[in-house]
C-alpha cells in the first residue's frame, strides 16, 4: 500500500514550481466518501508565499459540487505518458463512472485534507478553496495549497501541455538562465 512515507514532502514557498510551467492537471475531490478526479487545463500561479493557485472548474463538472461542499481538493499533476488517461478522465463524468477504478488510478490518503493524492502523478498538491468570490462570475476558484509532494521516482518529469484543441506539447530541453534571473535571485 502506498502511503505519503513513500513520497518527498515539497516545501510550500516552492510550490509554484510545481506547475508554473502551466500543465494539465488533474483536480481529485471526495465528495460523501466518494472519490473523483477531473482534468483541467485553465490554471495558473497566483502567488509565491503563501501560496495560491487559480483553477476554473464549471458546473458542468460533478467535481464542481464536491469542490463547493468540501472546500478542499488535490491538485495532481500527471506526466506525459498519462496523456490519454487524462483525456478520457476529461471525456467522462464522476456523476457516471468510478474514475480511480476504471483508469486504474492509486488514490493514497492525504495528509491535510480529504481528497486523495494520485500515486501515479509526480507531484500532489493539497489544497483547500481559499476564495470563492470569482466562481459566480469565471467559475473561478482559488485554492490554498496546505501540503505538497512529489515522487522522488519521477526525478525528471515531462509534463503536458493542452493547446485547447485535442492537441498536447510535452515538456522538452530544460534552459538553464538562472544567471541572468539578477532581480529574483530569492526564488532560485
Ligand atoms: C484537456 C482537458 C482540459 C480540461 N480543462 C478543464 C478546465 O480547465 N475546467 C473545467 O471545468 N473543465 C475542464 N475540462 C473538462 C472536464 O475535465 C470534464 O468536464 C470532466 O468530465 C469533469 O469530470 P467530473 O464530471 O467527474 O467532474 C477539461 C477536459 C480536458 C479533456
Amino acid at each position: 500500500m502506498i502511503t505519503v512515507d513513500d513520497l518527498r514532502a515539497h516545501p510550500l514557498h516552492q510550490v509554484h514550481r510545481l506547475i508554473e510551467p502551466g500543465p494539465v492537471i488533474l483536480i481529485s475531490t471526495r465528495h460523501h466518501g466518494t472519490p473523483n478526479v477531473m482534468t483541467n487545463g485553465f490554471n495558473m500561479m497566483v502567488r509565491h508565499a503563501p501560496p495560491l493557485i487559480a483553477a476554473t472548474v464549471g458546473p458542468w463538472d460533478h467535481s464542481y459540487q464536491a469542490l463547493v461542499e468540501t472546500g478542499e481538493c488535490v491538485i495532481a499533476v500527471p506526466t506525459a505518458d498519462m496523456a490519454a488517461t487524462v483525456v478520457d478522465i476529461g471525456n467522462c463524468s464522476g456523476a457516471d463512472v468510478d474514475k480511480f477504478a476504471e483508469f486504474d488510478l492509486t488514490a493514497v490518503d492525504a495528509e491535510q485534507v480529504d481528497a486523495p493524492l494520485i500515486a501515479e502523478c509526480h507531484a500532489n498538491i493539497e489544497c483547500r478553496v481559499a476564495d470563492t468570490s470569482l466562481v459566480s462570475s469565471y467559475h473561478l476558484f482559488l485554492l490554498e495549497p496546505v501540503r505538497a509532494w512529489t515522487d522522488p521516482s519521477q526525478p525528471a518529469p515531462e509534463l503536458l501541455h493542452h493547446r485547447g484543441d485535442g492537441t498536447f506539447t510535452v515538456d522538452g530541453p530544460v534552459l538553464d538562465l538562472q544567471d541572468r534571473m539578477t532581480k529574483w535571485q530569492y526564488l532560485l
